[in-house]
């Protein structure tokens, strides 16, 4: 019978095996350290994320860099023009080294520990900010570094000189061939393929690299087969690691049985002990329904969103945060500041309470953990689980649900012990 334990990870040039299971990267600290240090010792891989590392680090280990940069550039809170406001190099390494490092010294067992890079972060300097945060996650001794959302062409090119750029594995994250192919044509130009592909397709949480107008109208299934044609096609020997709405062992021993290197998964993970969204915010997921989830255009990326429809994020009012934060600002701008001005207006020509629909603060709120993002399969995390006599439900450890993914077959999902 197929289960996930029947096939191991490989990646080339190397003889070690893992458990082919890669638990997704979760920014702004959803995946902490201890839920990517599980996946480790139990053999798989895990991500944490560097998405708003300063603030991480001013909440794990009590650096100021936060409200030291909101006072550097406080000249600009009640303007809309950002355009001074400039990322902290020494800051964003500074945090790096104490986010990576510590995690780093903490792992046990076989698995790896890599950070997930979301390109878009650009802080009114896209490519100095990636060439900080992608060589100072090196330095600080991780494992593997997965770019994502926003990839820039030049990623490989910006960490060439690093002196653990061929030792680290470096993977992308792509939802079509369309995007892989510009990629892979740089990335050759660095000398420097990607160690591993991960596919995202339409089901996944977090940002989705498809149209709001089309996505339904993608499989990750097709995407996936497509991917694996293109590399086959161009004599490619890469790991090819699909994600998005792969929710039983069996959902996962099916891609593996048909190529993939391993799997990348995360919703079932956001209700675990070790993840870090707060408890309540754990039973928000947990009583997801199906009506509940939503794709929608908040986010400052651009790219469209998947979340729950009692958000905190959604109509919010916060006032842009970019001199604490200002991880969206391009050239001075985000989004979300037009968007909050047009509602100010708005809203106080029509005499109601402010409120900003059209985008969010992404930043602000996840920082906060108030951007309830999920994967499309939210609404399945009741039946993993123990509904307890007061009406909320058992939060899971991160090993209970590495364990079934990893043995479950018959696509059953065990429940957790009371
Ligand atoms: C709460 C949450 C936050 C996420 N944040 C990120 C992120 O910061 N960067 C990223 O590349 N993907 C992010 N994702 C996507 C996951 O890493 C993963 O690829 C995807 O959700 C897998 O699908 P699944 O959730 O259906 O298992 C996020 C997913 C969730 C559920």
């Amino acid at each position: 019978m197929n289960k996930v334990d029947n096939f191991r990870l490989k990646f080339s040039n190397d003889n070690r095996e893992f458990v082919p299971i890669m638990i997704g990267g979760m920014g702004v600290d959803i995946s902490t350290s201890q839920l990517a240090l599980e996946a480790a010792r139990l053999g798989g891989i895990g991500h944490i994320s560097d998405a708003l590392v300063t603030d991480v680090s001013d909440r794990k280990f009590g650096t100021k860099f936060v409200s030291t940069k909101r006072q550097e550039f406080k000249e600009s809170l009640n303007s809309i023009d950002k355009s001074r406001i400039s990322f902290q190099e020494h800051d964003i390494r500074e945090a790096m080294k104490l986010h990576v490092a510590k995690t780093m010294e903490a792992k046990r067992g076989d698995g790896l520990v890599f950070v997930n890079c979301m390109e878009k972060l650009t802080m009114n300097s896209p490519k100095d900010t990636l060439q900080y945060r992608l060589n100072a996650a090196l330095d600080a001794g991780i494992d593997g570094i997965t770019l994502s959302a926003g990839l820039h062409l030049n990623s490989m090119a910006l960490m060439q000189e690093n002196k653990r750029f061929h030792d680290a594995k470096i993977g992308i994250i792509v939802s079509s061939v369309r995007a892989l192919k510009p990629f892979l044509q740089r990335a050759k130009r660095s000398n420097r393929m990607p160690d591993y592909i991960v596919v995202e397709g339409p089901l996944a949480g977090g940002h989705l690299g498809f149209a709001l107008e089309n996505w339904k109208e993608f499989t990750l299934a097709m995407i996936f087969s497509e991917v694996k044609q293109y590399l086959a096609d161009n004599n490619l020997n890469i790991p090819v690691i699909p994600a998005g709405g792969i929710f039983t062992g069996s959902d996962a021993a099916a891609y593996l049985a048909n190529g993939a290197g391993a799997v990348q998964v995360a919703t079932r993970f956001t209700v675990t002990t070790e993840c870090g969204l707060p408890e309540k915010v754990k039973q928000d997921y947990f009583r997801a329904n199906e009506e509940d989830v939503e794709v929608n255009t908040s986010s400052p990326t651009g790219y469209p969103m998947r979340m729950l429809s009692y958000s905190p994020s959604l109509g919010s009012k916060i006032k842009p945060n970019c001199e604490a934060l200002g991880y969206l600002l391009e050239n001075g701008t985000c989004s979300y500041i037009d968007a909050y001005e047009k509602a100010k207006v708005e809203c106080s020509a029509a005499g109601k309470p402010l409120a900003v629909y059209e985008k969010t603060c992404l930043c602000t709120h996840m920082q906060l953990f108030q951007c309830y993002t999920c994967g499309h399969y939210v609404y399945r995390l009741k039946d993993t689980t123990n509904k307890l006599a007061d009406g909320s439900y058992q939060t899971l450890s991160a090993e209970h649900v590495f364990l079934d993914y990893q043995y479950s077959t018959d696509n059953k999902i065990a429940l957790p012990q009371l």
